[in-house]
């Protein structure tokens, strides 16, 4: 069967024969030949060229043995979508034009089809598919809709949430609206990217750790549920993914999905106590131990698998995002420990 692969099956929590694997961020500035196409093209443009972003996203399945593609693209492509311009900064990263600061900017936000306006994603996505010819499965992905409204609300990264968090408690009615109509365009999003090809889908709440879980039951786990619940009918695994969300993990799986993807903040183990039986669990290494020499990085891959329970639905990963000085030696290393594991 096509669908029958290690990553796909972990997320089902069915059995294994060996602990599939990933890294967030697979195709990115860690790699030469990343790097070397990014000379010619912006980020932007290797994301709207549907044969670039079928390339770099192919370039780690390529080199590495990895049990997972996913698309290259952004969580803040449908930015443009919801009338918001937006550009990667060199220096600073992303820079929203004109951020959302009163009600009436919210409401000048509306859904649109993602079909029409991220065409190039799924064209990208339907590319993919014919090139991996079946080796292994494709994720799609959507930022989640708090974290896209950190960057509508905020600008760019920001460090304690202050314009986000005040238009949340200032304004919750407009913050409900903004909220709808960004998880609406995420949810069709996702959808769309099913139909084009993508065997799993993981929504990316990125910066939701900020949050108290008061306000996370509030003002977010609504809607991230609505999301999810959307794309149930498709029967793909649906990854909910945050950082910092150690005390929020208890709320965070009440929004469903198959797989709750956690950071390196809280030992595995203690998080699949909290997250418990019902759920597939992916991450936990922290990306900057592939900085370390190899023994440690060895040491810690090691110790993650032996404390996850790796029979009973767990993906390899890391808890964030590979970061762009990586050595690719440490993404050998880490391949080889995991799937030299015995399950
Ligand atoms: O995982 C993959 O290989 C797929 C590609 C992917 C990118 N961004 C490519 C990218 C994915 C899944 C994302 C998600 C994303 N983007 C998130 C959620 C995951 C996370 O890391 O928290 C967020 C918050 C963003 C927003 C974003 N995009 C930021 C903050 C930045 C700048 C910081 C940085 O790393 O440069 C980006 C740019 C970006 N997105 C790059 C890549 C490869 C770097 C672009 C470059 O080549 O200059």
């Amino acid at each position: 069967m096509t669908e029958d692969y290690p990553f796909l099956r972990a997320c089902r929590r069915q059995p294994v024969e060996r602990v599939p694997l990933w890294l967030m961020r697979q195709a990115g500035r860690y790699m030469p030949e990343y790097r070397a196409l990014r000379k010619k093209h912006s980020m932007l443009e290797l994301c709207r060229t549907p044969e670039l972003a079928a390339e770099v996203t192919l370039q780690p399945i390529n080199r590495y043995d990895l049990d997972a593609a996913i698309i290259f693209a952004d969580i803040l492509l449908p930015l443009e979508g919801l009338g918001l311009g937006f550009e990667f900064s060199p220096s600073e990263g992303p820079v929203v034009e004109r951020p959302i600061r009163t009600p009436e900017d919210a409401a000048a936000v509306s859904a649109f089809d993602p079909a029409v306006e991220l065409g190039y994603v799924l064209e990208a996505i339907k590319l993919v598919r014919d090139q991996l010819e079946g080796r292994v499965p494709l994720i799609g992905f959507a930022g989640a809709p708090f974290t896209l409204a950190s960057y509508m609300i905020e600008g760019g990264s920001s460090k304690n949430y202050l314009h986000m968090k005040s238009f949340m408690y200032q304004h919750p009615r407009a913050w409900d609206g903004l909220m709808r109509a960004i998880s609406e365009v995420t949810r069709d999003y996702l959808a769309a990217q099913i139909e084009a090809g993508a065997q799993a889908v993981q929504l990316f709440d990125s910066w939701v750790g900020s949050l108290s879980p008061e306000d996370y039951r509030r003002f977010v786990l609504p809607h991230s549920a609505w999301v999810l619940e959307g794309l149930a009918e498709y029967g793909v695994p649906r990854i909910h993914f945050g950082t910092n969300t150690a005390t929020l993990l208890e709320t965070m799986k009440e929004a469903g999905g198959e797989v709750i993807g956690v950071d390196w903040r809280l030992p595995i183990e203690r998080a699949r106590e909290i997250i418990g039986p019902d759920f597939a669990v992916q991450g936990n290494l922290d990306p900057v131990t592939l900085m370390a020499p190899r023994e440690l990085l060895v040491a810690r891959v090691q110790s993650i698998l032996e404390r996850a329970d790796a029979k009973n639905g767990y993906i390899f990963n890391l808890g964030h995002g590979i970061l762009p000085p990586t050595p690719m030696e440490s993404v050998d290393a880490v391949i080889e420990v995991v799937h030299g594991y015995g399950v």
